[in-house]
């Protein structure tokens, strides 16, 4: 496969960058060209940002799979598609060929008919990281079904919120899943979520580790059944759905600065064109390369970077289905010297944790096929930044710091690798097609270099998000109504003197933990759910390897007698409601906290003294009772 609107060098890139400008029709309409359309579209854009209202492609027909799989066929049918690497190194691999891909996912797509998904409906995946979730991911798509991946740390409480928002009438889950020494009890997990969710008819359950799991009769049915039963049907062929450019390809719930996670639309032929562009360019991909990211499907880098991307680019995608860390923390090394990658994604949180062991781990590990590293998800600092550069790379591979959210499909800003300058800590220059500016908290642009504002982003892409599911006016106010005619990201931003871009950190009350956004307010619910707290406040504050760490001051109804035990209990509340990602790291009792006379916390107070800046904690005259301050000040952990 060959990538015509590759870009080679600066002045491609900036010569892009400026046709994107000038005339954004004709160059995604170029790009999307290379796609296999039922039917080609009637009008490349139409947007308004006040509704909003965006559409791309109107009037193309398509199927996301016939270009992920049907289309390759041809010249890739006996190239591996996905490569899988189990947990435990002592497990074998597993091979997908594009072929046998496609043959497990049409015999998915009939399971999924015959247990009655219909086009439209909505279809939750629970699962780890196991080839069959990619599959039946793309069934989903293959027929028209809308997935919702959840990933799979969640919690049963926040499987069924996201279950019920969604309306889903169909669950696909394994019975349990490896992730380094644990073995979490999945479908059990989903038992409990499911007494919530009166919309869920069937639940298709996956064998992997072999935990005893119940099944509800007249519910639930094992995938491997399932697919005998097609088998024995003779395999009928399972043409893929014909869907509209705007149709939803999936929901995926993500945090936002209120307690209730909101559920990010992405419509078929815009994301499918994003993802694709984003992918072949950023990384500079060329056939027959191992591509390795290191992702979990449950978020948006693993949709847009394992499964779409990748994938309808005739890639050949790694799936691991383990953490850095087990059985040691060589694993990702491991893991490039057996499959010879050439290209690696993966978070800065995993660098700085895999930093903390030293070069041991390293050294010896063939790294010499590496030609690519990328990071995403946070803010990288420098030191982790070199690290990856010299001790992964030995020097010779570019890295491409990719900035982007679940709200955008695919990466917005960042270095095309070994095309366009990279700086350590930057994710530098907008990739083509992408306009963003920083403008000051009246909406105001501000021009020029060395400066800091709001990001947000003034023209739309075609992987950018369409709604939010069952509540467009939600998606209204979080991204389009802070200023107008632009989507806002939530993030500040630094523009430096050569015109790069530095990602600052969210502006809104949303943590960035380990690269996983989790909501303020959402923890805040969590810990006040527990019996014997009145009140808390969350904030993050600098953490060495996670990037934020979760601190929470709270307000205990009586005295607290045995502070460890409490802290103990408050955490495994969290981690029931929302998961064991959003647990605290610290947690302080306090007595009050600082108010102003309304009754708002004041965080930026609180932020202060999480960060340790206990003698710059700026105007406090505001508040109510400036004497917990004080107190508060004398307890910080
Ligand atoms: O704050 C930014 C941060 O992660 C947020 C998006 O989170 P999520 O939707 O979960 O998607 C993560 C994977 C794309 C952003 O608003 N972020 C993401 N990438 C970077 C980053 N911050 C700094 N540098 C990055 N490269």
């Amino acid at each position: 496969m060959s990538y015509p609107y590759q870009l080679k060098n600066f002045e491609d890139y900036q010569q892009a960058w400026q046709h994107s400008v000038t005339d954004p029709e004709g160059f995604w309409a170029n790009v999307a060209d290379h796609f296999y359309w039922r039917r080609k579209w009637d009008k490349v854009l139409e947007w308004d940002f006040k509704q909003p209202d965006v559409k791309w492609f109107t009037g193309a027909k398509l199927n996301i799979t016939e270009n992920c799989l049907d289309r390759h066929l041809g010249t890739l049918g006996h190239q591996p598609a996905i490569i899988w690497e189990p947990n435990d190194p002592d497990e074998r691999h597993r091979i997908l060929t594009y072929r046998e891909l496609y043959t497990k996912v049409c015999q998915f797509a009939n399971v999924l008919k015959n247990n009655g998904v219909k086009k439209g409906d909505r279809v939750c995946i629970y699962m780890g990281m196991i080839p069959e979730l990619a599959i039946a991911v793309l069934a989903c798509a293959r027929i028209g079904a809308i997935h919702s991946v959840v990933f799979g740390g969640f919690s049963a409480q926040s499987i069924a919120d996201r279950i019920q928002d969604a309306q889903a009438t169909l669950v696909i889950t394994c019975d349990g899943a490896f992730r380094g020494s644990k073995d979490i009890p999945l479908k059990s997990v989903i038992d409990d979520a499911l007494m919530a969710c009166p919309s869920v008819k069937k639940v298709i359950v996956c064998t992997r580790t072999r935990t005893p799991v119940s099944m509800l009769k007249g519910r639930d049915v094992w995938w491997e059944d399932e697919i005998k039963q097609v088998e024995t049907m003779g395999n009928p062929p399972v043409p893929a759905e014909e869907m509209d450019a705007e149709d939803m390809l999936f929901i995926l719930y993500t945090s936002g600065s209120t307690g209730k996670p909101k559920g990010v639309v992405h419509t078929c032929a815009g994301y499918m064109v994003y993802a694709n562009y984003t992918f072949i360019n950023t990384f500079q991909y060329k056939p027959g390369q191992v591509y390795f990211c290191t992702a979990d499907i449950g978020w948006i880098t693993g949709h847009s970077y394992i499964v779409y991307g990748p994938l309808s680019a005739g890639a050949t995608t790694l799936m691991f289905e383990g953490v850095p860390t087990y059985p040691d923390a060589g694993r990702f090394w491991d893991i490039v010297d057996k499959f010879r990658v050439n290209v690696l994604y993966t978070a800065p949180t995993a660098i700085r944790s895999l930093m903390g062991f030293g070069l041991g781990p390293v050294n010896h590990k063939d790294l010499s096929s590496l030609t690519t590293l990328g990071t995403v998800g946070e803010p990288i600092n420098e030191e982790a930044w070199h690290w990856y550069k010299d001790q992964i790379g030995k020097g010779h591979c570019p890295i491409t710091d990719t900035w982007w959210q679940t709200e955008t499909g695919g990466i917005m800003i960042a270095p095309i690798a070994g095309v366009t300058p990279e700086k350590p800590g930057y994710a530098t220059l907008p990739l083509p097609g992408i306009q963003p500016v920083l403008v000051d908290e009246n909406g105001k642009e501000i021009e020029g270099n060395g400066v800091n504002g709001n990001l947000c982003i003034k023209f739309p892409w075609p992987g950018m998000i369409r709604t939010t599911y069952g509540d467009h006016e939600r998606c209204r106010t979080t991204y389009f109504a802070t200023f107008e005619n632009l989507y806002f990201t939530g993030d500040g931003c630094l523009r430096d003197e050569d015109g790069y871009y530095r990602i600052t950190g969210r502006v809104d009350d949303v943590l960035n933990v380990s690269g996983h956004r989790i909501g303020t307010a959402e923890v805040e619910n969590a810990i006040n759910m527990h019996a014997g707290v009145v009140e808390s406040a969350v904030v993050g504050y600098p953490h060495e390897i996670k990037g934020q760490g979760i601190y929470a001051f709270v307000i205990s109804e009586m005295h607290v007698k045995d502070p460890d035990l409490t802290k103990k209990d408050i955490m495994q509340t969290v981690a029931r409601i929302i998961g064991p990602i959003a647990k605290p790291d610290k947690i302080q009792f306090v007595s009050g906290l600082p108010k102003t006379r309304s009754g708002k916390i004041m965080r930026r107070i609180l932020r202060k003294i999480a960060e340790g800046e206990l003698d710059n904690l700026g105007d406090t005259s505001t508040l109510l009772d400036p004497a917990v301050v004080e107190e508060i000040k004398r307890g910080k952990l």
